[in-house]
């Protein structure tokens, strides 16, 4: 049915579709341009057939009938625990608080380890996680042994402290408490193996590391030195102190960790009466989400950006501006400097996913910005690629780019560069101005204003095609939409989606792509599976979050509900389901504890241990009252934790 090249036959059902969405209530939503979202979503595309390349997204591999994924659909549950199909067992590693360097500090079950003790520790809220090869500088694929990294996105005071956080009077009181909860931020890379039997282990490694909100880093890229970085811990502007709500993460093609600032703008306060425009865009306020600010000492006085000295040098009023980036972290050197590289862009990074790369092509790399009506972009290298050859240096220069999707299923990208004709009017005609590049990354959330960027529902995780250079991005959900557009069709967007491009060309380096819309998540009354049908028992899920490609092109989604969508919502616990582009079909393959978050993936290269991750079981407890107890059973303290996977015969997990 499918010859090469051609779109899905489901044009047909184009129709049919937009009468059940306009059927389902929304017949606002669907006037004008949102209507040809919808026929781009069932891949009809007659708007793209008049382009370049035709109705080339979603084309990539000849159709297959054939199902990849061989079993049975987990059900919607609310059970706390992991819970996987029959055949495949999970088991939790490394939970919070587990020793993995310097004097390894055992965990104590009443949460009193200490904030030294919490920087030898895994951190809390494990998020985005890449399982390096033991010998992955060597090109090597070392299935039994290797580094793995982690994210540690927040905490939740209650459950870090014995009795929960000590406030008084408004303040924290406790200089050692709130050390704790810096250093339960960051980044955990651990040295481990598998032995015959397929069990993990962590080694007792001289590389083991954890990095925290308070690991010193270097700044580079175009905001390195700028008068808006310089504070009273860097007055050259070339340095910052620790990493905040890393999200999602990234890896780089020359083997490197890549961890990325999300909700960093809650982390500070400023009393100021009116907020420069690099806080106010970035919804800093006068109060933060922890006060931190609130103790004595520089270490935690830096989250109070307010204006207290004559010069930026002597105060803290730029410390906002040192957060924001995608850091960059070697997991075989425990002893080199994170680099912030500031070329990406400063937003709330969710992560960053590579295009496949070329000898002798620059590389390219997309990350969204995950806050509501916000912007997806990409990063194209000014220098090539050169295998073995290529560092971090490559992610310093460059242009940046923000997406606007055209209600035809087109799509441009529009370059963030003060040397741009384009921006440059489009600064002029805004009546905005930037000194210098420097200024412009700083403020990429508003340069990409100028430009005209697509308002997207919340881009959280990023996935290329192994084969086919695709993009796919999940778009979480929106309750602030008013207006509904091609790419966002839903106003509210309660339940989010999945977009994805193909390159115009398939140069990942150039302006033009053509996009569609995969799925629409939701119940099974309000949804689209890849096929153009309702979501089933199989599927449904609701704000997809993380987004993964196993070798063989096999898309994973992990979902983040919360509040009622999650207590009460048809959808159960959250969970981890598995779609194949080439077939549509999805099925769900995990479903977490109570009150988790499911995030974070990564697997062995022989796919026959996958690693994922459950963050935060037990949302909403108090210090003493539990509404989830895993891993570790009843009577006991929530913690995240990664979870292995593998099949009972020892095969490859899919
Ligand atoms: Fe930290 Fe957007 O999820
Ligand atoms: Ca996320
Ligand atoms: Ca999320």
């Amino acid at each position: 049915m499918f010859g090469n090249g051609d779109e899905p036959p489901s044009n047909r059902s184009a129709n049919a579709h937009i009468q059940d969405v306009v059927d389902a209530g929304r017949r606002k939503v669907l006037a004008g341009g949102a209507a040809l979202g919808a026929l781009a979503f069932l891949g009809g595309l007659p708007a793209m057939a008049g382009t370049a390349e035709p109705a080339s997204v979603g084309a990539g591999l000849p159709f297959q009938r054939r199902s990849r994924l061989p079993f049975g659909a987990v059900s919607v549950t609310r059970a706390d625990t992991v819970t996987v199909p029959a055949g495949y067992t999970a088991k939790a590693f490394i939970a919070w608080g587990t020793p993995i360097c310097g004097s390894y500090p055992a965990y104590l079950e009443d949460a009193s380890n200490s904030a030294h003790d919490q920087a030898q520790q895994t951190g809390m809220h494990h998020d985005g996680m890449h399982f390096f090869p033991i010998d992955a500088k060597f090109k090597g694929r070392k299935s039994d042994h290797g580094m793995l990294a982690l994210n540690h996105e927040y905490i939740d005071a209650p459950l870090l402290h014995r009795n929960g956080p000590t406030v008084v009077n408004g303040k924290r009181v406790d200089a050692d408490e709130v050390r704790k909860e810096i250093n339960a931020h960051g980044v955990s890379i651990v040295e481990i193996r598998r032995n015959v039997r397929g069990d993990w282990a962590v080694l007792p490694s001289a590389r083991n590391r954890r990095i925290t909100g308070a690991t010193p880093m270097r700044i580079e890229g175009p905001a390195r030195g700028h008068d808006l970085m310089k504070t009273r811990y860097s007055p050259s502007g070339t340095s910052a102190r620790g990493t905040l709500n890393n999200c999602a993460n990234g890896h780089t093609p020359w083997g490197t960790y890549l961890t990325c600032e999300e909700n960093w703008a809650g982390y500070f306060s400023s009393r100021d009466a009116e907020l420069p425009r690099h806080l106010q865009r970035y919804g800093v306020r006068s109060t933060s989400r922890y006060g931190w600010e609130t103790v004595q000492g520089d270490e935690f006085q830096r989250f109070d950006a307010t204006q207290t000295a004559e010069d930026a040098r002597a105060d803290y009023r730029n410390e906002p501006n040192t957060f924001g980036w995608i850091v960059e972290i070697d997991p075989f050197d425990p002893d080199a400097t994170p680099v912030k590289h500031t070329a990406l862009g400063r937003f709330a990074h969710e992560g960053l996913v590579f295009a496949p790369v070329k000898p002798g092509w620059p590389v390219v790399c997309y990350s969204g910005d995950d806050s509501q009506n916000e912007y997806i972009y990409k990063y194209v290298s000014r220098d090539k690629y050169r295998p073995q050859r290529s560092d971090g240096s490559l992610l310093d220069e460059g242009t940046l780019y923000v997406a606007r999707f055209n209600p035809d299923g087109s799509g441009n990208w529009l370059a963030l560069d003060i040397d741009d004709a384009g921006f440059q009017q489009a600064c002029a005609t805004a009546g905005v101005d930037f000194v210098d590049q420097g200024d412009v990354m700083v403020n990429t959330r508003i340069a990409a204003d100028v430009v005209g960027a697509t308002k997207m529902d919340r881009p959280e995780w990023g996935a290329v095609h192994p084969d086919t250079g695709e993009v796919y991005f999940t778009l979480t959900n929106n309750s602030a939409r008013q207006d509904a557009d091609a790419a966002n069709p839903r106003a509210p967007n309660l339940y989010g989606h999945i977009i994805r491009w193909r390159e115009a060309g398939r140069n990942h380096a150039g302006t033009r792509f053509n996009w569609d819309l995969y799925l629409l998540a939701g119940p099974e009354g309000d949804s689209r599976d890849p096929r153009g049908k309702p979501l089933n028992d199989e599927n449904i899920l609701a704000s997809p979050d993380g987004l993964w490609f196993d070798a063989e092109g096999r898309l994973w989604i992990q979902t983040d509900m919360s509040g009622s969508q999650l207590s009460s919502g048809p959808f159960g616990n959250n969970q981890m389901l598995v779609s194949d582009p080439r077939t549509g079909e999805t099925k769900r393959f995990l479903v977490g504890p109570q009150g988790a978050e499911v995030t974070g993936i990564t697997a062995t290269p022989d796919f026959r241990t996958l690693f994922v991750n459950i963050q935060h079981p037990g949302e909403g407890s108090s210090a003493t009252e539990y509404t989830s107890t895993w891993p570790d059973g009843p009577g006991r303290r929530p913690r995240s934790a990664t979870v292995i996977i593998s099949r009972d015969d020892g095969g490859r997990v899919l």
